[in-house]
């Protein structure tokens, strides 16, 4: 890992893993993209600019420099001055006026990686990172641009952020600030994104590149279920495991743009950032603004070598909870169980058969509090129902820890409703446009969380809840999205800032969250999994993925969310059949094996289900304890594809020396009149031997990798198997293993 500066060619480079990423000061000042992939020695980089060809550089054919304006590959594009492709900052001066125009003025190079104040970053230790700061001036504007880059030992990611601040004497507005801007000199890449909608969340994408551009966004007020602020360019022959591929995710929890464009020259141009529709940032004298960070990841092993990278990068430098390094408790919630249907004695029948089958945890989902019976009220009256839990929270807490389990609670913090006791004191603490009609969602209004005095009150409930009882866990859910943006505390030229403030506010609560209860377990949840984005991550070490809990519908979220997010931030659950998405019924052994490859728990009334499959809860909970750490800590190497046609997934997870692996099979339809597949394993050492546990034999790694494993057709649709592989010294027969 390192990050230089070569004086006499103005070039940069910054090393880390087996990349190089490498960017130029030109003629003119500008700083230029020069090459990102695999590492190279030492040498002259720079006449990968081509600033040799026409249309030259200003100082050689100034005549023509709008052409040079909008052929350098940017690393910050401006709007208004010759690049006439999406740009990446853009003002309005206090003269009206659009234009700018950045150079490169100087820049440090630092040990660690600093955080970004108010907003979540990935973080490291001196000797495990280094940071690149990169200073630009627009004179005229007289704003300055300061371009941020980290590096983490060992790892393929370079992290960027950007921040202007006004140093003049008057008023500027930002309209749009992108975090990254990345280029590549050609076109022969798919773009990759994650898409659906609530029950589908993160459903893989995959268009060839084309002429023009072409994005995902969000413009809900959060990072949404329909895309996933993240895309991957792949090298239009790449796969999982073969090929160029780039990752860029955005550490953001709000509007966002994620846009791949491919120029007049067939060049790329990656940008991400957040949204500019709709936002405007004023910056008075002295004022700055910090735009969230973005992750770029650089793989030569296709999808599957990003995919590990970014989890890596996010289990080592972003995830802050104590709990990234500790197993999970193995947790029951009552939503599918009861929906809001309960009270204390079913609660607690629940927690008492939960307890003697292994579970460690209960958790109360929505409708505890203010009146709720329904999803029509009491949003923001954070204190408890007394009807459905006679004698207040204590008393059920302490029962249920004295059956042994922990006891988790549901918030939906940022959330009114109109049937509230909080609306009726305070209708001006909803997001509205005074006059306008309010859109219901769910029969909700979203807090303005840009006011501190709101932010306060719903903290000081949460904390009384809180602290009024042994609370290990809380559940964050957000179940609408944002309509009539305004807020009753903004001057008129500070409104187009509530999406972000909104985002900013969250932040904060989290923080105080966490930090006034170190030991707490967040999990967040968005309506399913319509915030499963690395901001949260920061906060949160695991988010639930989405409200279908189908086994075979969770293949593909799953699939589709490890290609960033790692499984130990994967909140599953086994739930009860016929499914209540989807109407599908599944062995329970499936469900147990899908939900594993998460934050493995339990959704259902584990006092009414088949005693069949209430059976199987203790020994599933063994193998979860038993294997944990392969799945929270070991490689993912995806094998199976649930978006294919072959009629089967499948993984394998494992641990970083390789002596242990996990493999997980699912097949989803039966066929007839069908001879064994043959699953190639991947990750293992093709130099070792290793014992499965599946039929006592032992085979080499590279037989299990090349040859592969044969596995029959399964009796019966939905079935799976998990394989455990331990490495062995040596060779073993059938009788001497
Ligand atoms: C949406 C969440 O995703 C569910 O798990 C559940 O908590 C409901 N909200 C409760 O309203």
């Amino acid at each position: 890992m390192n990050i230089t500066y070569d004086e006499k060619l103005r070039l940069f480079r910054l090393t880390a893993g087996d990349m190089l990423y490498a960017m130029a000061v030109t003629d003119g000042e500008y700083l230029a993209h020069v090459y990102y992939g695999k590492a190279l020695p030492d040498e002259d980089l720079t006449e990968l600019l081509r600033l040799d060809e026409p249309p030259f550089t200003p100082s050689v054919n100034n005549r023509d420099k709008a052409c040079y304006m909008d052929t350098l590959p940017f690393e910050c594009p401006c709007f208004g001055t010759g690049d006439y492709r999406e740009h990446a900052v853009e003002i309005l001066d206090d003269a009206g006026m659009s234009a700018c125009d950045f150079r490169y003025v100087s820049h440090s190079i630092t040990p660690g990686k600093p955080g970004l104040p108010g907003l979540p970053a990935t973080f490291g230790r001196e000797q495990d990172a280094m940071t690149l700061c990169i200073l630009c001036r627009d004179t005229h504007a007289r704003l300055e641009l300061e371009l941020r880059y980290s590096v983490f030992r060992g790892l393929n990611a370079i992290l960027r952020s950007a921040l202007v601040r006004n140093t003049g004497d008057k008023n500027c507005r930002l309209r749009r600030l992108l975090s990254a801007t990345l280029t590549l000199d050609e076109d022969g890449y798919d773009m990759l994104t994650l898409n659906g909608s609530w029950a589908r969340e993160r459903h893989v994408e995959r268009c060839r590149l084309h002429m023009g551009k072409q994005r995902v966004d969000s413009l809900r007020g959060e990072s949404s279920h329909q895309h996933n602020p993240f895309f991957a360019l792949l090298e239009q022959n790449g796969d999982e495991d073969r090929g160029i591929c780039y990752g860029l995710n955005l550490i953001y929890s709000g509007n966002f743009m994620a846009q791949a464009e491919v120029d007049q020259h067939r060049t790329v141009r990656a940008q991400l950032g957040i949204n500019p529709t709709d936002f405007t940032w004023l910056l008075e004298p002295g004022e700055e603004f910090a735009a969230p960070e973005a992750v770029l990841v650089w793989s030569e092993q296709g999808l599957g070598g990003m995919s590990r990278t970014f989890h890596d990068l996010y289990r080592q430098h972003l995830i802050r909870s104590k709990y990234r390094d500790m197993p999970r408790p193995v947790l029951i919630n009552n939503w599918e169980a009861t929906y809001f249907d309960f009270d204390a004695e079913k609660l607690l029948a629940i927690a008492k058969e939960a307890a003697s089958l292994g579970i460690e945890m209960l958790v109360m989902d929505d409708g505890w509090f203010g009146h709720r019976d329904s999803d029509n009220s009491s949003l923001g009256d954070w204190y408890v129902y007394e009807k459905k839990l006679k004698g207040g929270l204590k008393p059920l807490v302490d029962k249920v820890r004295g059956l042994g389990l922990k006891f988790g609670i549901w918030f939906e913090p940022e959330m009114i409703s109109p049937d509230s006791d909080l609306y009726r004191a305070h209708p001006d603490w909803a997001i509205r446009i005074p006059g306008r009609e309010m859109t219901l969602c769910r029969e909700q209004y979203v807090l303005d969380y840009s006011r501190q005095d709101v932010r306060d009150y719903v903290y000081g409930m949460l904390r009384d809840i809180l602290t009024s009882a042994d609370i290990s866990y809380v559940k964050w859910d957000m179940n609408r999205q944002l309509t009539e943006v305004g807020s009753g505390m903004l001057p008129a030229d500070r409104q187009r800032e509530l999406w972000h403030r909104y985002v900013l506010g969250v932040y904060e609560l989290m923080e105080r969250l966490v930090t006034e209860f170190p030991d707490l377990l967040l999990e967040n949840c968005s309506g399913g999994g319509a915030r499963f984005d690395p901001g949260m991550l920061y906060y949160s070490p695991q988010i639930w993925a989405s409200d279908d809990t189908d086994a075979v519908e969770r293949l593909k979220i799953q699939y589709g969310t490890s290609l960033c997010y790692p499984v130990s931030a994967m909140g599953a659950h086994v739930s009860d059949c016929p499914n209540h998405t989807v109407g599908r019924s599944t062995p329970f052994q499936t469900r147990g094996h899908v939900a594993m490859a998460g934050t493995f728990g339990y959704e259902l009334d584990v006092t009414r289900i088949p005693a069949e499959d209430r059976a199987q809860i203790p020994e599933q909970i063994a193998n979860y304890k038993r294997y944990s750490h392969i799945m929270q800590e070991g490689d993912q190497f995806r094998i199976g594809n649930p978006f294919g046609t072959e009629g089967f997934d499948a993984w394998i997870f494992v641990t970083k020396d390789k002596r242990e692996g996990l493999f997980t099979y699912v097949q989803t339809l039966s066929r007839p009149n069908v001879r064994s597949r043959r699953i190639r394993l991947k990750g293992l050492d093709p130099e070792g031997w290793y014992r499965c546990s599946d039929n006592g034999k032992t085979y080499s790694g590279a037989y299990l990798m090349q040859a592969g494993l044969r596995m029959p057709n399964l009796w019966g649709d939905f079935q799976s198997r998990q394989i455990y592989f331990e490495k062995t010294e040596q060779y073993k027969t059938e009788e001497e293993a």
